[in-house]
């Protein structure tokens, strides 16, 4: 285990436009034969790059990435033997080029910049050992000199400036720079570092554009078929100090570029021509977009399409879970989600990766958790996001930020902001504490998690304990709500149907539910027993207050979908409110009426209590506001409304309109547990429950596959001349509850398993004519 390094903060001593370098000429240690191994450790105040002898050492980008810095601030360590090895003696080069990134740089969407400080820094270590196991150490201190490079200017949010004349090859040689100067430690509590245990941001793919063309106004525009998130290569040839200038956007207004949506993020980078064959590759910055329009290219149009490609970037990802179906609009949607994840998992799960935004957002993750989970192995990813979570809450008295990292804390933010300062919970946001715990442990099996967490997930309870109501309620406070309910002003996202109080407890009563299952797992019995009775009283109050003759309160669909989903009804009350939230679905119209608290929830709240068809006519919905709306509207991520393009095709007017936001893709999980029928059953997917239920119209087939901790998990069906054929292949270690819309169930093990029977209508089942047929090893 490599330990922490010990070089010193350092930063340029002078004022330098743009992304400065720290730089230091050494000379190898002479005498111990060739450089066997070699590895660089690095972080910043900022985000920064670093190479030896001209090469990069890493491929990973952005780091450090975004923590809460002020506790917590995390070192690559990359393997830089390539770089160096076979060398003996000799001098060499190493440099920092230190951007502003989430650092110094804009954050949040009140036009604040270097919210954690404006002097940018690096803390950069070179180990190299040499043949005899002498070890040489080359770290920065005060020897290390500062110069200007060819990023003139760089900015997340505003894109980045490249100056081509100006050499970056220059850097590497032993003479002095025009513009070279000193450097400056920087007072640094070496105590905050923690190595990376999270994965990357790196580059995932490269996109051709499928499309360039001149606009009525005489733009040129590139189409690159996909909203994505990372930056556009652009490889050129022209005069010297000629400019090119590319500005992104991921829709289209009025056929030009669509730039409103991200109101202050400039979204810009420009390319200054050497003269000679030039690559730009903008690494200092990231936007979110399908769409750029080029300026200054002197080219032939059609030329652009060959020298430009959007590069993808995001943290680097094992992809574990898919989905597929015999309906095209719904495959689509869930590659929506899927690209939605993508583009906002960028080292911190964000709520949108193009505005001027960007940010933790807390309630956002909650709803989308369990999808994510799926998806990808986030283990890695959200263990070390947790970790934010957790030492905010510490260093906030027990409160759970809204966005994690906090930068909010520090920005003005205005009044809405500051009423949710003053509520002690704001419920779903800060239940992220424990559902996304929660989620990971379903996911993956691994209780370290719960272990980790467990401070900040029984804080956040015993928090939620002391702001309820005399009636046991969480009400009276200031909530963010079923934000986003389509029925809501474009304006106050907030005021939504579900009356916010009865969203707010059952929220919270899952979180405390989660909470005792947690000290549960964990075997704190003591805490088990006090989350339990808290957990009946705040169901009990929700059934006495709330609940009357079958009816909740507000007589929203947001609130049956919550009652139903977190056990907050039994019986016939149940059931009563079951057949009320198809009710009020289909008095609707069967579109979406629900917002971010409701969405993850309503499908399952109709198919547990007897409404399958009701949950099929709204996911399958394409009249807006639905799932597939967006879907026919062209969309190639999840939107922030459900009408971020409006039927007519102009974009949203409101002020908060992302074409990349996950939340609302929540409904993947029905997709995967009752579409196609695969569901954990025990954590991990030691067990899980093979239910696909499908609809009687609207689809023929569905499939999912999960490449869990035991290996890979499959299942399908398809439906033809009225029977349903289900397949399902088990790994080793896992066990299988099986359970067919006809009613058959049975346990399996691991092998190929295929079952029939007729469909739709319910088999009269008879171990004589037994009309499923299991070709694999069953057990039990
Ligand atoms: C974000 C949301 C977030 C919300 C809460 C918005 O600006 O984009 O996704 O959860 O604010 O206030």
């Amino acid at each position: 285990m490599t330990t922490p390094p010990t070089a010193l903060m350092i930063t340029p001593d002078q004022a330098i436009d743009g992304a400065p370098a720290v730089r230091r000429v050494f000379a190898l240690d002479p005498d111990h034969g060739p450089v066997v191994a070699a590895e660089v450790l690095a972080t910043a105040h900022g985000v920064c790059e670093v190479r030896v002898n001209g090469a990069p050492v890493s491929t990973d980008l952005l780091t450090p990435g975004w923590t809460s810095y002020e506790w917590r601030l995390r070192y690559a360590q990359w393997d830089a033997t390539p770089v160096l090895a076979g060398r003996a003696g000799g001098r060499a080069v190493i440099e920092a080029v230190i951007g502003s990134g989430w650092y110094a740089g804009h954050l949040g969407w009140d036009g604040s910049k270097e919210v954690h400080g404006s002097e940018r820094a690096a803390l950069v270590e070179l180990r190299i050992r040499f043949a005899d196991g002498h070890v040489q150490t080359v770290g920065t201190d005060e020897t290390w000199t500062s110069v200007p490079t060819e990023t003139t200017a760089d900015d997340l949010y505003d894109g980045q400036r490249i100056d081509r004349r100006i050499s970056a090859a220059d850097r590497f040689a032993a003479a002095p720079m025009p513009g070279e100067g000193g450097v400056r430690i920087v007072p640094f509590d070496a105590a905050r570092l923690a190595a990376y245990t999270s994965p990357p941001v790196r580059r995932q793919e490269e996109i051709s554009p499928i499309r360039v063309w001149r606009s009525p106004a005489g733009a040129l525009l590139a189409d690159f078929g996909q909203n994505l998130v990372g930056w556009t290569r652009l490889s050129v040839r022209g005069a010297a100090g000629q400019e090119i200038t590319l500005r992104h956007a991921e829709v289209l207004d009025a056929e030009e570029l669509g730039t409103r949506p991200l109101r202050r993020a400039r979204a810009t980078d420009v390319f200054v021509l050497s003269g000679a064959d030039d690559v730009f590759e903008p690494t200092l910055t990231f936007h979110g977009f399908r769409y750029v329009e080029v300026s200054g290219w002197s080219g032939a149009d059609e030329d652009l399409a060959e020298a430009l490609r959007a590069v993808v970037i995001g943290s680097d990802l094992t992809r574990t879970g898919t989905f597929r179906s015999s309906h095209p609009l719904l495959n689509r949607l869930h590659e929506n989600i899927v690209w939605g994840m993508r583009g906002n998992f960028v080292d911190v799960p964000t709520d949108c990766p193009q505005r001027d935004e960007r940010l933790g957002w807390t309630g956002d993750l909650a709803a989308f958790a369990e999808t994510a989970v799926y998806l990808y192995d986030t283990e890695a990813f959200l263990a070390d996001w947790l970790r934010d979570l957790a030492v905010e809450q510490e260093h906030a008295d027990g409160r759970i930020p809204i966005v994690v990292p906090d930068n909010l804390k520090y920005e003005e933010i205005g009044a809405m902001a500051a009423a949710m300062g003053s509520s002690l919970v704001i419920a779903l946001w800060n239940d992220a504490a424990c559902w996304v715990p929660w989620a990971m442990y379903e996911a993956y099996g691994d209780p370290g998690v719960l272990g980790e967490q467990y401070a900040s997930m029984t804080g956040h309870v015993r928090r939620v304990a002391a702001a309820l109501s005399p009636r046991d309620l969480l009400e009276g406070g200031f909530q963010l709500g079923d934000w986003l309910d389509p029925t809501a002003p474009p304006d106050a996202p907030h005021l939504a149907k579900a009356d916010p109080a009865v969203v707010a407890t059952a929220c919270v009563h899952r979180s405390v539910v989660i909470a005792r299952d947690t000290a549960l797992v964990l075997g704190r019995d003591d805490d088990a027993a006090e989350f339990a009775a808290l957990a009946t009283r705040i169901g009990g109050a929700f059934a006495e207050h709330w609940v009357r003759d079958g009816r909740i309160h507000s007589d929203a669909p947001t609130v049956y979908a919550l009652a139903i989903a977190f056990g907050l009804v039994e019986g016939t009350d149940r059931a009563a409110a079951g057949d009320r939230l198809a009710e009020l679905v289909a008095e609707s119209g069967h579109v979406i009426t629900t917002g971010f608290a409701g969405t993850p929830f309503i499908l399952t709240a109709l198919s547990e209590t007897g409404h399958l068809e009701t949950a099929y006519r709204l996911l399958l919905q394409e009249r807006c506001p639905s799932w597939l709306y967006p879907v026919t509207m062209g969309a190639t991520t999840m939107w922030e409304r459900w009408d971020s393009m409006l039927p007519d095709g102009t974009i949203n007017p409101g002020e908060m309109t992302s074409f990349n936001h996950y939340a609302f893709g929540a409904v993947g999980t029905w997709l995967h547990r009752v579409v196609a029928g695969l569901a954990p059953a025990a954590p991990g997917h030691s067990r899980v429950r093979i239910a696909p239920r499908p609809p009687e119209t609207g689809l023929t087939s569905a499939e999912t596959a999960l490449d869990s901790r035991h290996g890979r998990i499959a299942t399908g069906w398809s439906v033809e001349g009225g029977r349903l054929r289900v397949v399902a292949t088990i790994p080793e270690g896992v066990t299988a509850e099986v359970s067919l819309p006809s009613g058959f169930a049975v346990e399996v093990g691991a092998g190929a398993h295929e079952w029939e029977e007729s469909f739709p209508g319910v088999v009269v089942r008879s171990a004589a004519s037994r009309p499923w047929v299991s070709t694999g090893e069953s057990e039990g």
